[in-house]
């Protein structure tokens, strides 16, 4: 090994580390902004000395590609709101198995057409898998950025033998990889050209990708996101076997990891099987929960205004704020954080109940909080908050719904049974800030909102919480 090629090692193996301890840090917010420098620096390092090595002929594509990207990257990140994240971050990984599927094509045929050494037999492999998880990455992750953005439709799209017909194409994919691996150069005379056999494959998992992705519903695309992006790692670690790079393996079997924890975590918040949320055509029909009963209107509630709610907030001495996806909607952090400093100001103890699946991505509320500067001692998950929950005075619910729904906990035949709840209703009040009565993401009725020690202040969660800011500075 040259002294070259040792130190790009030592420099991968460094940046390998602090990809590590960067993940280490993002576990809690109070280190997770030291967290993700410490990652950039990682990938910084890891471009860096990739660009010393010896074999790179010519730098004019790497940097076009740096400057495109680049200005690309800053433009989004600038102009992309933080409710469209989920799409974001899908996009992203699309292009991520992109371009791991790209090395692999890059790769293979280089020896197929540009006549280069076969590749051993590990990085045949690891050129057809990084092929086959990249296109699939790609493809199902662009419907994923389509469905968040409105722009493929939100519903389940199902057909009969849907699943026999992604086995059927998913075997035709393996068979054309084993034909690949087991024999790469089947010259003239030995029926299909392989490059023909290699852009088939790539169609296939490109309509793979597809199909695996339109049946599921557009508001469990967070959790599909995720678990793309699991898939994206996965493609930049083949890709990283293919052409023999340490840094590349690592960091994406880091993220092809952590994505698979954070769709797991995420799934457990919701009490769903990563099944049921694959084939479950979650939110496809109506379901029986939003259409029980009779119809109730807004008279069967106990509505209340801006005053009522600043008296019941101002004089409480234990207050917890659950924040849901009408928070992220309205835009309200600013002004529900103007509204906790008033009433601590008055001495009333504040808390932020934070349910792990609030909002539309994982960690929206505490972003969304964290945009307003509320501190993150304030927050508590929903174990710390639940126990003693009845010596609350009044529970404030912003633009939550499901995350509060007694239904989860009392009725086993509920779609949502089992999720577990921030359980506002056993506080000594509740006021719930939404528009109407209309249910959440699962589409279930929720009882809170009829309950006895419930209020509900309708309205958009921005305007409610100004007035009742101007109603708290009048006490
Ligand atoms: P939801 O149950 O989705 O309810 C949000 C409520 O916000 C709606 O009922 C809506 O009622 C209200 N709202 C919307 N805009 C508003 C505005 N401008 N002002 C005031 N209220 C507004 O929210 P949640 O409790 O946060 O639950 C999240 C749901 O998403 C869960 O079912 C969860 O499983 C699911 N989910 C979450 C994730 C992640 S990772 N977070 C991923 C996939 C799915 P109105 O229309 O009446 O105002």
């Amino acid at each position: 090994m040259g002294t070259n090629e040792l130190i790009i090692q030592l420099a991968y193996l460094l940046s390998a580390i602090l990809f590590i301890l960067g993940l280490k840090r993002l576990s809690s917010p109070a280190t997770a902004r030291r967290g993700n420098m410490l990652a950039a620096i990682a990938m910084l390092l890891a471009i860096v000395v990739t660009l010393l090595d010896e074999s790179i002929l010519t730098f004019e594509w790497i940097i076009a590609g740096m400057i495109i990207g680049g200005l690309i990257g800053a433009t989004m990140a600038r102009l992309v709101k933080m409710t469209e994240m989920p799409q974001m971050v899908a996009v992203f990984n699309g292009f991520g198995g992109l371009a791991s599927g790209l090395v692999g094509a890059a790769e293979f045929l280089r020896f197929q057409i540009g006549g280069a050494p076969a590749p051993s037999l590990d990085a045949a492999i690891a050129i057809m898998a990084g092929t086959l998880i990249g296109a699939v990455t790609f493809s199902g992750s662009l419907i994923a950025f389509g469905k968040l953005q409105g722009i493929v439709t939100e519903q389940p799209v199902t057909y009969p033998m849907q699943q026999v017909v992604n086995g059927l194409i998913f075997v035709a994919i393996l068979a054309a990889m084993t034909l690949l691996v087991v024999a790469p150069a089947s010259g003239p005379g030995s029926g299909v050209a392989p490059e023909l056999v290699y852009y088939g494959l790539w169609a296939g998992a490109l309509v793979l990708g597809i199909l695996l992705v339109i049946p599921i519903g557009g508001a469990d695309m967070p959790v599909v996101v995720s678990l793309l992006n699991s898939y994206s790692g996965l493609a930049a670690s083949a890709a990283g076997f293919a052409l023999n790079n340490n840094v590349l393996i690592i960091s994406g079997a880091l993220v092809g990891a952590s994505g698979l924890i954070l769709t797991r975590i995420m799934c457990k918040a919701m009490n769903r099987s990563l099944a049921n949320v694959i084939f479950g055509a979650f939110g496809q029909a109506p379901d029986s929960d939003a259409s029980s009963g009779e119809k109730r209107t807004k008279a069967d509630v106990n509505s209340v205004g801006a005053e009522d709610v600043a008296m019941l907030l101002a004089y409480a001495t234990r207050v917890v704020i659950v924040p849901g996806y009408g928070l992220a909607v309205a835009q309200a952090q600013h002004k529900l954080r103007e509204l906790a400093d008033q009433l601590e100001a008055r001495g009333v103890q504040v808390r932020y109940a934070i349910h792990p699946v609030a909002g539309r991505m994982p960690g929206h509320m505490n972003v969304l909080l964290a945009e307003a500067n509320v501190p993150y001692t304030q927050l508590y998950e929903i174990e710390d908050v639940n126990p003693d929950i009845q010596a609350v005075d009044a529970c404030l619910v912003v633009g939550a719904n499901d995350t509060v729904n007694p239904a989860a906990r009392d009725d086993p035949a509920s779609v949502i049974a089992g999720m577990p709840i921030v359980e506002v209703d056993r506080a000594k009040h509740c006021v719930v800030l939404k528009r109407s009565l209309s249910p959440g993401f699962a589409g279930v009725d929720n009882e809170l909102f009829y309950a006895r020690n419930s209020m509900m202040y309708f309205g958009d969660a921005a305007d409610s919480i100004a007035k009742i800011v101007e109603e708290v500075k009048q006490l």
